[in-house]
Formats: structure tokens, C-alpha cells, sequence
């Protein structure tokens, strides 16, 4: 297994490679490796990682919490690739106990923190349990104030298993979002219709808004909390330093 000195290793020889090269090397070196796809322009990876490894593992966080618009992009996703699809669901007793004591919207008087732990962080955790390396969708231009330093390979901390190391890759991580939108068209890929309604960052419908000409993506999530806090917990390492 890769040890966390080796990650910084293959991160910087990986540096100045491509999403293509990065999912590439990191599909060979694992075959308990899956891509997180959360609905939104992350399709790219999807698309590239279909052509690497036929029958990739994906998985989806279904929150209960989705637009409708998401719904049907991921189903197109799973209809256009040839992947493995798995969307996973939050503990039902667990959201019925917050829904019960709190109400549907409580991140808007507490805050995020609290639903997107049941509805988000706790199936992820029981998926991450399974595997040895997971893909995401981050890019470094998405937050400034939390995302500018991810490397395209790391060790995930926050949710290694005891002994064993998980790795995490973010083959993204040094493209901006126009070359993201630049591919996609060139590619002629699906994407999710909210793109076309003013939304840029797409997570749950009650959290997500579309942005104004000049407003940075992120400005659309979880819009009522400072930006220092725009993160759910799956990429908590992120904040953690
Ligand atoms: S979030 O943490 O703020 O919600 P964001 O929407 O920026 O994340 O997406 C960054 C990456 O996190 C995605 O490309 C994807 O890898 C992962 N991700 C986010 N939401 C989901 C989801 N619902 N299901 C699976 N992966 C997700
Ligand atoms: Fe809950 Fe909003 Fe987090 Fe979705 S983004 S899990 S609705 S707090």
C-alpha cells in the first residue's frame, strides 16, 4: 500500500499531468478504487474513467435532497456509461429522528453541519470502509478559502481505516472550471440541466441557489453561512490543518 510519504512522491511527479494521466494511474494502481459523482460537471471524470476501466465503480450520495433535475442527470450518467452506479443512502433512522426533533430545514437555524453528517458524511464513511482509494471532482479553483492547496493525490486521513491507509485522488485539482466546460462540449457530454438555469456548484436543493454574473460558484452554497464553513465533511480534511 502507499504510504503517505509516497503519496507526496506521486503527487508531485503527477503535478503537471493531466485528469486524463492522473485517473489513469490511479485506476491501474488500485482495483478497489471508486469515483464519487455528485451530479454536476464531475461528469468528466465519469467519462474518462469509462473509457480507462470499462464497468468503473461509481457511487452517489442520494441525500433524499436533490433537485429533480439531478435525479435524471445522474440516471442519464448510468444509462450513457458503462460503469458500476451505486447510489447510497443516509441511516433512515437517523434522518427520522433529526426530521422528528428539528424539522426538513434545520441547517438554516443551526447550521449544514449537523444533516449533512447523517444525509452525506455517514453513508460515505460506510462506502470509504470498503474500498482502498477513492476519486473526487474537487478543483482548487472551486474555494479559495478551502480548496486552493489540494494536491491531485493524497492520503485521506479523515477516513482511513485504522492501519490501513486510503487514498484519495483529485485529478481535477489543477484544471479551472472553464477547461472543465471546455472539455465537456468538446466531448459533447450530458450535463445536468440546472447549468443551463444559472447554477454552477450543484450539492442539495435546499442548500443550492444559482449565482448572479461575477459571483464566485461557491457563493451558491449554504449561502447563509461564512464562507470559511462552505464544507460539508466529505472533503473535511480540507479545513482540518
Ligand atoms: S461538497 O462537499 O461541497 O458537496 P462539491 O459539490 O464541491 O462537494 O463536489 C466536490 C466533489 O465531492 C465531487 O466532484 C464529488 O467527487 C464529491 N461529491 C460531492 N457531492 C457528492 C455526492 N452527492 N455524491 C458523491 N460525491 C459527491
Ligand atoms: Fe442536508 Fe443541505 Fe447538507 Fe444536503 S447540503 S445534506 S440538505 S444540510
Amino acid at each position: 500500500m502507499t504510504n503517505s510519504l509516497s503519496a507526496t512522491d506521486i503527487s508531485a511527479s503527477l503535478s503537471e499531468a493531466g485528469p486524463f494521466q492522473i485517473l489513469e494511474y490511479a485506476l491501474g494502481e488500485h482495483d478497489n478504487i471508486a469515483l464519487s459523482f455528485s451530479g454536476a460537471e464531475d461528469v468528466v471524470l465519469v467519462h474518462m474513467a469509462s473509457q480507462i476501466k470499462p464497468g468503473v465503480q461509481v457511487f452517489c450520495l442520494d441525500t433524499g435532497r436533490l433537485h429533480p433535475e439531478t435525479y435524471q442527470f445522474i440516471e442519464q450518467v448510468r444509462k450513457t456509461y458503462d460503469i458500476r452506479l451505486e447510489l447510497l443512502f443516509p441511516d433512515t433512522e437517523q434522518v427520522q429522528k433529526l426530521v422528528s426533533q428539528k424539522g426538513l430545514y434545520s441547517f438554516y437555524e443551526d447550521d449544514h453541519q449537523e444533516c449533512c453528517g447523517i444525509r452525506k458524511v455517514g453513508p460515505l464513511r460506510q462506502k470509504l470502509l470498503t474500498l482502498d482509494a477513492w476519486v473526487t471532482g474537487q478543483r482548487k479553483d472551486q474555494s479559495p478559502n478551502t480548496r486552493a492547496e489540494i494536491p491531485v493525490v493524497q492520503v485521506d486521513r479523515v477516513f482511513s481505516r485504522p492501519g490501513e491507509l486510503l487514498m484519495k485522488y483529485n485529478p481535477l485539482a489543477n484544471w479551472s472550471s472553464k477547461q472543465v466546460w471546455d472539455y465537456i462540449r468538446l466531448e459533447d457530454m450530458p450535463h445536468n440541466a440546472l447549468h443551463a438555469k444559472g447554477f454552477i456548484s450543484i450539492g442539495c436543493e435546499p442548500c443550492t441557489r444559482a449565482v448572479l454574473p461575477g459571483e464566485h460558484e461557491r457563493a451558491g452554497r449554504w449561502w447563509w453561512e461564512e464562507a470559511t464553513k462552505k464544507e460539508c465533511g466529505l472533503h473535511a480534511s480540507n479545513i482540518e490543518k
